[in-house]
Order: structure tokens, then C-alpha cells, then sequence
């Protein structure tokens, strides 16, 4: 019996000391100290042995015990720590590792070009307004003098949305001039940007879906020389004092007398070619289209319940891509649209 008890201690210690983990540890306890387990077999044949043999092995196999549970707790000890710091050496965090570089976003240059012109216009003391982008027809034409018949009215030209062709997606900002004018008596000074949208095939400087800036003041007194001069102080804070631009006339039903106003194109400088080849930026035109512009027309004014014979106004509708294109000299409309990164992150 002492032989077996020396056997079960060693062949334990050996086995705790292979063990590579708390289960596999606890495996052995349970193989030799358990209730089924080795060393208690060998504690239940004591009654077996004769008086005098019995306290001394009773002694020694309380001392094999104890000893083995020493042992199971030290070792259960360095399994732990072993576990710990195998843990923490995974979960280490390296902080002289570089970081991941972050991209961060571009303003889209429309966007920042929007911006631009805000903030000139808020300094001349216009308020920004917004409106709806599906309007009425009344708002997007017969308020605004035009027609019925007029050509923009065309179902090849405006996208309707019911079969008598009273609501739309409006085709200009221009209705919210009238939206602003029914609302509020004189002065006025708003400026309303949005989209607007025409079936247009998509090309160089066509898109179904484009951006107007509305302008529109009306007070006592307002001439064609005021409107001159905002539109003067915009385009030579936008594209330098140097800009060159035109005032030409021509005909909107909502203004009367009307103009359109061009800038000089920046690629050619007016000549419209560039080494005998015809300006691809300005089509030979040696100018850039920028906007619409007029005095109100005294219809328009009355029709809102101001009095043309108390007050005038002017009006203008700025493209907002042709202005991003001379003021970020690209000469492609679709690359506003076309959403690639290498183009939006050089602006
Ligand atoms: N709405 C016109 C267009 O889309 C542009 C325009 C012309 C706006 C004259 C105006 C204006 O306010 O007075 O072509």
C-alpha cells in the first residue's frame, strides 16, 4: 500500500506538472483526489488493514493529500499568471505605432463656390430664403408674365407631374420671387439658391438637374444702376477686380428692360481661340454666360400686391456650375456632377 500511495504521489506531481491549463490541471485533481479518484480508492481499503498498520498509513496517505493539494494550488497559481500575462501580451497596444492615416472630406467646390457668393450678398445685407423645388405653375410661369403656349412651358422642356400641367419641378428659381413678394411688402432683399430642372440631354454644359441663385430687391427708387452695381461688386470679388464683363440685352417676360451679363472667358481672354483652335471653354464665343438679369416688371410687382407706381425692383438668376467653372477654371459641367474624387479633392 505504501508503493501504491508513492506511486499515485508521483505519477500526480508528474501530471500537474504536464498539465498546460486550468482545465487539464483540474482534470488531474479530479483523477486522483475526486470522489472516484485514485488516491480515495486507496483511503477506502484503510478498513482492510490491522490496528497497528492502520494510523500509520492513514498518516501517510493524509500526508500524500496534503501534499498534492499544495501542490494543486501552486500550480494552479502558475497557470494563472501564465494565462494573465499571455493575455495581456495580445491585448498589448503598441502607442508608438503610427496611426492610421484619417482622409478627410472636401467641401464639394459647387458648394464652396455657393459659399462664396452668400457670403458676398449677406454683406451687402440680402437675406438667404429657400423654397419648394416641386412647384406650382402658376409660381414657376403665370406670375412671372409667361404665358400660356411660351415655349418653356413645352412637355419637351419641363417635367410635369399631372396630366393638366399645374405642378412641376420648377425649371428656374425665379418662382421664388413671387413666394417672397406675396409674403412681404418692400424693402426686399433675398437671395434664393436651389436646384432647378429642365430636360436637357447631359453634355459638356447641359444637365437635367442644374443650380440657380435667385436674386431680387425691391424698394423706392431701385434703378438699372443698382442692379450693375451688386452684380459688379459679385463678379469682381468672385474672379478678381480684374474681370471683364458684359451687359447685353436681351428679353425674359418677367423683366422689363432685361440683360444678359457675360464674363470674358478666362481661358481664351475674349478671343474665342487658342492657337487656331476654336476656345473648347467658351465655344468660339470668347464669353461665358453667367446670368439673367432685369427690373422687374411692373405686371410681375402687381400681381404680388406692390404698387409699380410706389416701388421698383431688379432681379437676377445666376448659373450657379457656369459661375464654379470660371471661378475654378474646369470646362466640363458633368465633372460637377460626376462625383470622382480625384477632381473634387483639387479645389
Ligand atoms: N429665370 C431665368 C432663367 O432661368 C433667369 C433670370 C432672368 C432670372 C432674369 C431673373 C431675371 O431673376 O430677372 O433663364
Amino acid at each position: 500500500m505504501k508503493e501504491q500511495l508513492q506511486e499515485i504521489k508521483s505519477r500526480a506531481l508528474a501530471n500537474m506538472q504536464a498539465a498546460q491549463d486550468l482545465a487539464a490541471l483540474d482534470t488531474v485533481r479530479v483523477s486522483v483526489l475526486g470522489k472516484k479518484g485514485e488516491l480515495t480508492a486507496v483511503l477506502k481499503l484503510m478498513g482492510k488493514l490491522s490496528a497497528e498498520e492502520r494510523p500509520i498509513m492513514g498518516q501517510m496517505a493524509n500526508a500524500v493529500r496534503a501534499e498534492l493539494e499544495a501542490r494543486l494550488e501552486e500550480r494552479k497559481a502558475e497557470l494563472e499568471a501564465a494565462a494573465l500575462e499571455a493575455k495581456l501580451a495580445a491585448e498589448a497596444v503598441d502607442v508608438t505605432i503610427p496611426g492610421a492615416e484619417i482622409t478627410m472630406g472636401y467641401q464639394h467646390p459647387m458648394n464652396k463656390v455657393l459659399q462664396e457668393v452668400k457670403e458676398i450678398f449677406i454683406g451687402m445685407g440680402y437675406t438667404i430664403v429657400d423654397g419648394p423645388e416641386v412647384e406650382e405653375a402658376a409660381y414657376n410661369f403665370t406670375r412671372l408674365n409667361i404665358e400660356e403656349g411660351h415655349p418653356s412651358r413645352d412637355r419637351s422642356d419641363t417635367f410635369y407631374f399631372d396630366d393638366e400641367d399645374q405642378v412641376l419641378l420648377r425649371t428656374q428659381t425665379s418662382p421664388m420671387q413671387i413666394r417672397v413678394m406675396e409674403q412681404q411688402q418692400p424693402p426686399i432683399r433675398i437671395l434664393a439658391p436651389g436646384r432647378v430642372f429642365r430636360k436637357d440631354e447631359a453634355d459638356a454644359t447641359h444637365s437635367p438637374m442644374f443650380h440657380q441663385i435667385e436674386g431680387l430687391v425691391v424698394d423706392e427708387g431701385i434703378t438699372m444702376g443698382d442692379l450693375k452695381g451688386a452684380l459688379e461688386t459679385l463678379i469682381k470679388r468672385l474672379y478678381g477686380e480684374d474681370a471683364v464683363v458684359r451687359f447685353r440685352p436681351h428679353h425674359f417676360p418677367f423683366t422689363e428692360p432685361s440683360c444678359e451679363v457675360d464674363m470674358q472667358c478666362f481661358k481664351c481672354k475674349g478671343k474665342g481661340e487658342i492657337d487656331g483652335q476654336i476656345c473648347s471653354t467658351c465655344h468660339g464665343e470668347g464669353w461665358i454666360e453667367l446670368l439673367g438679369a432685369g427690373m422687374v416688371h411692373p405686371k410681375v410687382l402687381e400681381g404680388c400686391g406692390i404698387d409699380p407706381e410706389k416701388y421698383s425692383g431688379f432681379a437676377f438668376g445666376i448659373g450657379l456650375e457656369r459661375m464654379a467653372m470660371g471661378r475654378l477654371r474646369f470646362n466640363d459641367l458633368r465633372l460637377i456632377f460626376e462625383n470622382d474624387i480625384r477632381f473634387l479633392s483639387q479645389f
